[in-house]
């Protein structure tokens, strides 16, 4: 069955809490690449394939040429940060493009500045700025927040907006009663309950007027029946928790590998230094939870230990980020991974990933805003599973297991999108090639 898509047409604006590395390393790429400066590379949405039909029709679009997405030349970019730097001035400071490169599309970047940002200090320690908005409420400040998202859209022309949040990674907490219903959040906004996190404020900003809301950061904030219930009323699509990139992104990639061969991990030691601003934010407990809960699943979803105690039942999964200063977004990491085979016998595997953080975020943060983009269009509301691709903690309905395996997750959101456009979907079985010979 094909589905009612709206068309994308117009402007499409995407909004961004957090005028940081990723943000700036997504605008500035996005420009760039409009400019013909450099390519889209990694991103799904911009250079992908899908098949259709049988291998033998050898039919293979371009993604974006298959279903109706935002052309990036219609994009106009907004956010909010409690910095006050331009976005050229952010994307200098946090050194992951070079000074050439951005100094080619100076004014663009330049013309983009941040708005006051809803920032509570408590979430964050390591952060101080000047430019937070004030108001008395929780509440309040979600209307200004509603303001700034109408202003933009009249602003710009636009015709759709997406606010994907780029900010940092908030203190860890977990849902409360506050977190169940959508009126028992209101009245804690009302009421400026500690347990709302700014987050929480620009989620159900966007959400209530039906603008869909991605966080790429693993803050709690959508993942509750809160948020989910005001997704569902306002038919908006959410997504989330945390762009899959770096270290997660090849385990995502291994893991499933050494579970579909029926290998034995004991161990998965897995360290990171890095130097950004991230890093800085990481470095304090109440923070690096946040991450460490958002990482520490992926393997145990892969392995399913569960299922073979006698393989991963004794797993220990170990993760550490170090703040370095020196080495700024260019993240290093180690993984040592302790394998055993047939008879039991002991391996090891060693990835040494020297990787740039917001350079492989930057094209996930692109390919999130499009497609959930494309979701709205297609009535689509509330969870988005088959955007799991791109996140590292992906939120699912109460009680359904996530999926974390990549190429499951590609599956998944090829199927959705051929299922959208009314194509038949790929089972992969193949016998039919075969059937027809005899
Ligand atoms: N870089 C990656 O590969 C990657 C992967 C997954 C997730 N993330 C997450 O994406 C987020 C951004 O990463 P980054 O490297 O750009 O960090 P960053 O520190 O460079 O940028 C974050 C920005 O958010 C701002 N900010 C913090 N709280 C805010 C608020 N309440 N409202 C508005 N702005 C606020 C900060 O001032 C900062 O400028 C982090 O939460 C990070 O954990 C990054």
């Amino acid at each position: 069955m094909k589905q009612q898509i709206q068309p994308a047409e117009g402007k499409l604006g995407i909004l961004i809490p957090g005028l940081g590395a990723v943000a700036t390393t997504l605008i500035a790429g996005v420009i760039a690449a409009n400019k013909g400066l450099a390519q889209p590379t990694g991103s799904l949405t911009q250079t992908g394939h899908i098949r259709l039909g049988k291998r033998t029709d050898n039919n293979y679009p371009k993604i974006k040429d298959f279903v109706p997405l935002a052309n990036i030349k219609d994009i106009v970019f907004g956010g909010w940060d409690l910095y006050e730097d331009n976005v050229y001035q952010a994307a200098s400071l946090a050194k992951v493009l070079d000074q050439h490169l951005l100094d080619k599309i100076k004014p663009e970047l330049e013309s983009i500045k941040p708005m006051k940002a809803v920032f509570d200090k408590s979430y964050v320690e390591n952060l101080d700025g000047p430019n937070v908005k004030k108001a008395a409420t929780k509440m309040e400040l979600a209307e200004m927040l509603i303001k700034d998202m109408e202003d933009f859209k009249k602003q710009h022309n636009l015709n759709r907006i997406v606010v994907v949040w780029c900010a940092s990674t908030e203190k860890y907490i977990q849902a409360t009663a506050i977190h169940q219903s959508l009126a028992a959040l209101e009245e804690a906004m009302k009421k400026n309950d500690a347990l709302v996190a700014p987050s929480m404020i620009y989620a159900y900003a966007a959400l209530k007027q039906g603008i869909p809301f991605v966080m790429g950061a693993p803050n709690l904030t959508v993942d509750t029946p809160a948020m989910v219930e005001l997704g569902k009323k306002t038919k908006t699509p959410l997504a989330g928790k945390d762009f899959k990139t770096g270290q997660t992104l090849m385990k995502t990639i291994i893991a499933p590998g050494l579970e579909a061969r029926c290998l034995g991990v004991s161990g998965w030691f897995s360290t990171n230094i890095l130097g950004n601003r991230d890093g800085l934010v990481l470095d304090r407990p109440e923070n690096f939870r946040t991450k460490e809960v958002s990482k520490l699943g992926v393997l145990e979803d892969i392995l399913r230990p569960d299922l073979h105690p006698d393989l991963y039942g004794n797993l220990y999964h170990k993760i550490r980020i170090n703040y370095y200063p020196p080495r700024g977004d260019n993240k290093e990491s180690w993984d040592n991974i302790d394998i055993f085979g047939w008879l039991g016998y002991p391996m090891q595997i060693k990835i040494n990933f020297l990787c740039r953080d917001s350079i492989l975020a930057a094209p996930v943060a692109l390919d999130l805003a499009l497609f959930i983009d494309l979701a709205k269009r297609a009535g689509m509301s509330g969870i988005q599973e088959w955007l799991s691709f791109f996140l590292k903690s992906p939120q699912t309905k109460p009680g359904l297991r996530p999926e974390n395996d990549l190429f499951k997750q590609l599956i998944k959101l090829q199927n959705t999108l051929r299922y959208l456009m009314g194509e038949e979907l790929i089972t992969h079985l193949g016998l039919d090639y075969y059937e027809e010979e005899a």
